[in-house]
């Protein structure tokens, strides 16, 4: 990115492109209600309080922009500092900062008592610090519970927002300015997609791309539906021109990201409608773009043309994260997954069979109401049967709103905790065994990071999404490198560079 200097002082974080059109808004003028000027006006009034704040400080004020949830979390908080950098925040990983913005996730219980933990941290950092604002948006704030809550135990709290007005978050950074009240902004839903707006990304070299936004599924466990709203796709023009602008600024790995991203297109208009299959193939097409990764495809409909646009395609990682919740037709059924057992080993086994270097991983929910023994041993026998590379397992947690959080449970949760110790051990079993497979074979790893424990290492990943650790410098990070994989440590390998 580059680093615009305005006034000789002050520094906002923005492309070249996008400063020109922030510069043009005329802030004596109308506010624009076309998105996304709206919002480049709102950018350049917020630099003007930010620039305040500058000058009593001495320095650039310090954000800091923390997410608790998945990789759509994560992209939403790359926008949101986007945005705080664009106004002139300096960035920092630390709360001891003048903004601090929490990007909530409500997927289970665990994560909104993360939320609360930290808001209550960041009340005492407050107390020391008279300038610093705290926001809090994401999916948590789509709850009415949370945000009363917050309003009347987290007083400390500046600003809340939630997932559907997050393209809004300029123009809420200058109402909290000009507000001493908390500012609430939560919206039901919106179908509004604004492109174009700032981003600041976590890595300069790999990229999350949000190719849907909501999700139709209503598993009945699962919030997400409420809180993220009815599933909308990207116009595929977008997405493309989005992945080639990331590529000119040094990206080689892309992350496609949606709920269920199979069902990418519906919704558009008939000109512009194409299948998941398609646009992967569209993206992969990007001259400069090495690796592409999607997540999640749902087994109720990953196509064979999916699978015969990956075999086609070197640049497609060897990964497929295929959530599988339950092994048990009857527990899946209540779950309104919308295939059967026997239909998701079909899949399985068919990925195993025609993209065998591929790593297969998945979600497994232990403890769904209703779930018995047997249900959990159906649910075993399917790992022992795909043998997946990894396997993120989850003790079901109810919540409030969704159609399972009225079904009955008929187990303990000794029962369930039982349950779940027993599918863990069949879990890591089985992917210690799988990942051993590619044991002394060589490998094309992108380079992350330097190894935490051991700065002479660095860290790459693998396209089965595998990581290796070997011997390299911070010059490494960011590129493409061969490595031998010397020895499998369970999840991770150790290697060398060849
Ligand atoms: N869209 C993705 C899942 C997103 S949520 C998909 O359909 O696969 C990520 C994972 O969280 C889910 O796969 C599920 O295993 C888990 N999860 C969702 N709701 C949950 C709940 N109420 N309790 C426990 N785990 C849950
Ligand atoms: Fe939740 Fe199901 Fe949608 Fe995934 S597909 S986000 S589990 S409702
Ligand atoms: Fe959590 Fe929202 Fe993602 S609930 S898992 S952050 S979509």
């Amino acid at each position: 990115m580059d680093k615009v200097s305005i006034n000789g002082n002050d520094i906002y974080e923005v492309d070249e492109e996008m400063e020109a059109l922030i510069e043009a808004a005329d802030l004596d003028g109308k506010v624009p209600e076309a998105e996304p000027q709206r919002q480049y006006y709102f950018i350049k009034k917020a630099r003007r309080y930010v620039d305040e704040l500058a000058k009593e400080l001495g320095r650039r004020p310090l954000a800091c922009s923390v997410a608790f949830g998945c990789q759509m979390n994560a992209r939403d908080s790359e926008k949101i500092l986007g945005v705080l950098k664009a106004v002139g925040y300096e960035e920092t990983d630390s709360e001891k900062a003048e903004f601090v913005i929490y990007n909530t996730c409500t997927v289970r219980d665990n994560a909104d008592q993360r939320v609360y933990g930290r808001l209550g941290y960041a009340g005492s950092l407050k107390k020391k610090n008279p300038h610093m604002k705290i926001g809090v948006c994401g999916c948590m704030m789509q709850e009415q519970v949370a945000v009363e809550k917050i309003k009347k135990s987290y007083r400390q709290v500046d600003l809340i927002f939630g997932t559907h007005n997050l393209f809004k978050f300029a123009e809420l950074l200058c109402t909290m300015f000009e507000s001493d009240r908390m500012v609430i902004d939560i919206w039901k839903g919106t179908n509004e997609i604004v492109e174009d707006l700032p981003v600041a990304r976590k890595y300069p070299f790999k990229s999350g791309v949000n190719i849907t936004f909501g999700c139709d599924n209503f598993c009945t466990y699962c919030i997400v539906p409420y809180v993220r709203g009815r599933e909308r796709s990207r116009d595929p023009k977008d997405i493309v021109r989005e992945v080639e602008k990331l590529v000119a600024d040094g990206v080689k790995e892309v992350m496609l990201l949606g709920q269920n991203v199979n069902s990418y297109g519906t919704g558009l208009p008939d000109d512009k409608k194409i299948s998941f299959a398609q646009l992967l193939n569209e993206v992969c097409k990007v001259e400069g773009l090495e690796r592409v990764r999607f997540m999640t495809p749902h087994p109720k409909d990953l196509s064979q043309e999916l699978i015969d646009v990956i075999k086609a395609n070197p640049k497609v990682a060897r990964h497929i994260h295929l959530p599988l919740q339950s092994g048990s037709t009857e527990i899946l059924r209540r779950m309104n997954r919308k295939y059967t057992r026997e239909q998701y080993l079909d899949l399985a086994l068919k990925i195993r069979r025609e993209l065998p270097d591929a790593a297969i991983t998945t979600d497994i929910i232990v403890g769904f109401p209703g779930e018995t023994n047997a249900d959990v041993d159906d649910t075993i026998d399917i790992v022992k049967q795909v043998k997946y590379d990894n396997a993120f397992t989850f003790i079901y947690s109810k919540r409030t709103g969704t159609p399972a959080a009225g079904f009955e449970q008929v187990l303990s949760e000794e029962e369930i905790k039982s349950n779940f110790d027993r599918l863990l051990k069949v879990v890591q079993e089985t992917a210690h065994a799988q990942s051993a497979r590619f044991n002394d074979t060589d490998q094309r790893v992108l380079v992350e990071s330097l190894n935490e424990q051991d700065a002479s290492l660095v860290t790459g990943r693998m396209s089965n999404n595998t990581l290796v650790h070997f011997e390299g410098g911070e010059d490494l990070i960011g590129q493409f490198v061969d490595v031998h994989l010397d020895e499998c440590k369970g999840f991770y390998y150790l290697g060398h560079r060849i």
